[in-house]
């Protein structure tokens, strides 16, 4: 060979030589591209482009810069409003045992989802903090308000006035939460007659009474609607650590009482009464006025309750938001006759 044509094949051979490092080299970059893909880069996919492949690839125009209205992300459901079977806006409903408390809790959960809430309690007026910190949390903007009337569920004839102009003032009622209640924590050998009717009396024939004034107006006014009366896990099982004999017995009535309201109420009838669903609620062990109560007068109680329930604690008032405007709302249209036993698992074991 002689010394050109050398040369030549030393040129050659380092050509090849760095045409595989270009297609080396290309394939790294590929790679890399893969990893971390940009937007614009011509390498989306995993695919393994050869750098004769890449060097044939056209260049990748940069996309123009989006018009005004393309810019936010486009939700085709954006008209559609969000949980819109709870939906409370523009109904009213009244709350007995509202100053305080699950019933209070409970109707600000009513107003914020859209109702006018009517509070009744036998207090002369809620606790102002308490009260207060309630309509600060009510947001103005879905229309929902809470309003406080004094009223012992005792006089019946009373709490169904009240409920009728309640009714006749706004033109509908659309339920009703029955939440006034009391304990006492008394051995049965010492109970007294007197104190068992005074508990029966709230528990059970104020329950009873209230949902009867509500739904005698719903009635009248041909409003289908929901009737929640809050029973208790006590009305299901001998509540360990609750020597509370009548107060667990009213609470096991309520939940029947919930039945046959029901089977009276529920159905739609020609002349468009009914239509009225009823439920209950039977709570666990919740920290409120009245079970800060128990704990001062029984060393001891907290620490047993908790140590009875699946989930190690006792419930907070909040944990009872949802499941009140589940059954207050269109969410349960096909829900009456039943018990929402909400416990932390305290009766599941
Ligand atoms: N706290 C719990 O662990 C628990 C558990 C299960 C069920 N419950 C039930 O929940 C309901 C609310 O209880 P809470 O723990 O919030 O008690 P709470 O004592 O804090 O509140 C009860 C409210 O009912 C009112 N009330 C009592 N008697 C009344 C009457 N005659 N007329 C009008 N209002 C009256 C009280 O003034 C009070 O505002 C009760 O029915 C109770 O039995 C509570």
């Amino acid at each position: 060979m002689n010394a050109s044509a050398t040369r030549a094949v030393r040129l050659l051979t380092r050509q090849r030589l760095n045409g595989t490092l270009n297609a080396r080299n290309g394939r790294l970059a590929q790679r890399t591209c893969s990893l971390f893909p940009r937007p614009g880069n011509i390498t989306a996919t995993r695919t393994i482009i050869t750098a004769s492949k890449l060097e044939a690839q056209p260049t990748v125009a940069k996309p123009p810069p989006p018009k005004d209205n393309e810019t936010k992300p486009q939700n085709e459901n954006s008209d559609v409003k969000r949980f819109s079977q709870f939906d409370l806006t523009g109904k009213v409903f009244i709350v007995t045992g509202g100053a305080q408390g699950l019933g209070l809790e409970m109707a600000e959960a009513l107003a914020e989802a859209g109702a006018k809430v009517y509070c009744l309690d036998r207090a002369q007026q809620p606790d102002p903090a308490t009260w207060s910190s309630a309509l600060k949390r009510v947001p103005s903007a879905y229309g929902g308000s809470l309003h406080y009337r004094k009223q012992d569920v005792q006089d019946t004839s009373g709490l169904d006035e009240l409920i009728a102009s309640i009714a006749t003032e706004n033109n509908r009622l659309d339920g009703v939460v029955a939440a006034a209640g009391v304990q006492q924590i008394t051995p049965a050998m010492e109970y007294n007659p007197n104190d068992v009717a005074r508990t029966l009396a709230i528990n059970y024939t104020g329950v009873f009474m209230t949902a009867t004034s509500a739904a005698r107006q719903m009635h009248k006014l041909r409003q289908p609607g929901s009737i929640v009366l809050i029973a208790s896990m006590s009305g299901l099982v001998a509540n360990k650590g609750l020597i509370s004999p009548v107060y667990n017995s009213s609470k096991a009535a309520v939940i029947q009482l919930a039945r046959n309201l029901a089977m009276e109420w529920s159905r739609k009838q020609e002349d468009g009464t009914g239509g009225i669903r009823v439920n209950c609620i039977s709570p666990g062990h919740i920290l409120t006025p009245m079970v800060r109560k128990n704990f001062e007068e029984v060393p001891g109680l907290r620490e047993k309750w908790e140590a009875e329930n699946m989930m190690g604690r006792l419930a907070e008032t909040r944990e009872f938001r949802g499941v009140v405007q589940f059954l207050a709302s269109d969410a349960s249209s096909f829900m009456t006759g039943g018990n929402l036993v909400v416990d932390g698992g305290h009766t599941a074991w």
